[in-house]
């Protein structure tokens, strides 16, 4: 049967029929309908009404929990008191002045008071941009040009972030020295070359690559969780790795914790107990509006001083700017560690209750993650790197998608890579429902499975 006829998808577009139309209008002035390769999914993705809570409504009226909360940002869910009246009052006394405000500041002393290895930091608008000048900050402190990052790791919308992202079994070469892959046709082989990959969680093998490269790298950039290669979590040992070999060798160690801020007051680096040199950060410091940041040594952070005789050179239009800037405290103060220590513990039974499902319904599964973040992944087979998960994706194929698209007319919205995360929004009764609809889920695909790919089967 033709995918596009599959009786999934059919019920899905069932279920909404004004998102169809709507998508349709969206393909005249978007390639593809979608202005965001992320939040795209086919045969299209639904159309949002509003939003309260972990509650989303579709202009269909459906009423969805949000268990993605835009690809993690969103660690209140939406429309959270404080941050509504944070932007409200802002929004009425101006946006954006070219000029400091006080909550610019505010924001800024309470992040690096959490966040141990910041001394200083800087705002910008996206997590792309958090992590670029992370690099050029680290390029410009070491003279060097080359950066080392991880397979299957990502850190932005520019060629370097992504390099060897999606780690195809056919071009990647060998674990020990992984090729530079090109994304898509844009990539200049300049970038290729400027890239080393690492692959993640061998610490032996990063030792030698980060030895053999030494003398070219200004920096080594790392999620303390592989997030779009499907939530794997690094180990301690292996961050520690990084943290000495590129103190040994005068590298700048980067921590991107764009997503894993939000499992620890601290950060990932806190519970690692590991402090990189530079920190870049994103989505949830902005409180619901674009945002990045990068942070970290004094000494590093000096070199965007406008003090400095050549400072690194970061201008960017709507850094710090006063609108995300009342979100985005808002949303800090709010959250709490007592807020976090209660939905990374929601999280655990969630990934529980989830790893039950598979195994109630026969069909191999896991669950990967770490405090408040999850992903699901068709395998029973460990998940320590890219390459295992990639596996996986590859074993479950169209199946990722079925699921997807059934949790959503089940009432649950996940990535539709399978990521999933827990707001403070969210109650016991909301991860009993997100359980239950997986449940569901899993048993009206389950024959589909059996049919189209039995090796799914336990
Ligand atoms: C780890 C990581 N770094 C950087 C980014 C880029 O952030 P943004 O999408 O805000 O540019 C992302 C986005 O998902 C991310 O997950």
């Amino acid at each position: 049967m033709a995918e596009a006829e599959h009786p999934l998808i059919e019920a899905f577009r069932e279920f909404s029929p004004q998102s169809a139309i709507v998508a349709d209008r969206a393909r005249k002035v978007f390639p593809g309908g979608d202005t965001r390769a992320s939040a795209h999914y086919s045969p299209y993705p639904l159309t949002m009404k509003k939003a309260e809570g972990c509650i989303l409504t579709d202009i269909d009226g459906n009423e969805i929990l949000d268990c993605m909360n835009n690809f993690t940002s969103l660690i209140h869910g939406h429309a959270h008191p404080d941050i509504v009246d944070a932007v409200s009052r802002q929004a009425a006394l101006g946006s954006a002045y070219a000029a400091p405000s006080m909550n610019q500041i505010e924001l800024a002393e309470l992040i690096t008071e959490r966040v141990s290895s910041i001394d200083k930091m800087r705002f910008c608008s996206s997590g792309t941009e958090g992590t670029l000048m992370a690099l050029r900050c680290a390029r410009a402190a070491t003279g060097r040009q080359k950066i080392m990052k991880m397979e299957g790791g990502y850190h932005g919308s520019y060629e370097l972030a992504e390099v060897s992202l999606v780690p195809l079994p056919d071009q990647r070469g060998d674990l020990e020295a992984p090729n530079s892959l090109a994304v898509d046709g844009s990539f200049p082989d300049s970038v290729l070359n400027d890239t080393v990959i690492c692959p993640y969680n061998e610490p032996a093998m990063a030792k030698k690559l980060i030895g053999q490269h030494a003398d070219d790298l200004a920096a080594v950039i790392v999620e303390p969780i592989l997030g779009s290669m499907g939530m794997v979590s690094a180990t301690t040992e292996f961050l520690n790795t990084l943290r000495e070999e590129t103190l040994k060798h005068g590298i700048v160690l980067i921590f991107d914790e764009v997503i894993t801020l939000r499992v620890d007051m601290g950060g990932a680096q806190k519970v690692h107990g590991i402090e990189p040199d530079l920190s870049s950060m994103g989505k949830i410091i902005g409180g619901g509006l674009p945002v990045g940041g990068v942070g970290g040594k004094d000494e590093l952070m000096q070199l965007f001083s406008p003090d400095s005789a050549h400072p690194v050179m970061h201008a960017s239009t709507f850094s710090g700017n006063a609108l995300t800037m009342a979100a985005g405290f808002a949303a800090m103060n709010a959250y709490s560690s007592s807020e976090c220590a209660r939905i990374n513990e929601m999280a655990d039974r969630l990934r529980k209750g989830f790893t039950r499902a598979f195994e109630q319904a026969g069909i191999k599964g896991q669950v990967t993650g770490m405090g408040s973040l999850s992903n699901l992944h068709f395998t029973d087979e460990p998940i320590h790197d890219a390459r295992d998960s990639l596996t996986g994706m590859i074993a479950a194929g169209h199946v990722s998608r079925l699921l997807h698209l059934t949790m959503i007319r089940h009432g649950v919205m996940l990535a539709s890579r399978l990521m999933c995360c827990v707001s403070t929004a969210m109650t016991d009764e909301h991860i009993e429902r997100a359980i239950t609809a997986l449940n569901e889920s899993l048993a009206e695909i389950r024959p589909f499975i059996e049919n189209e790919r039995p090796a799914l089967m336990r």
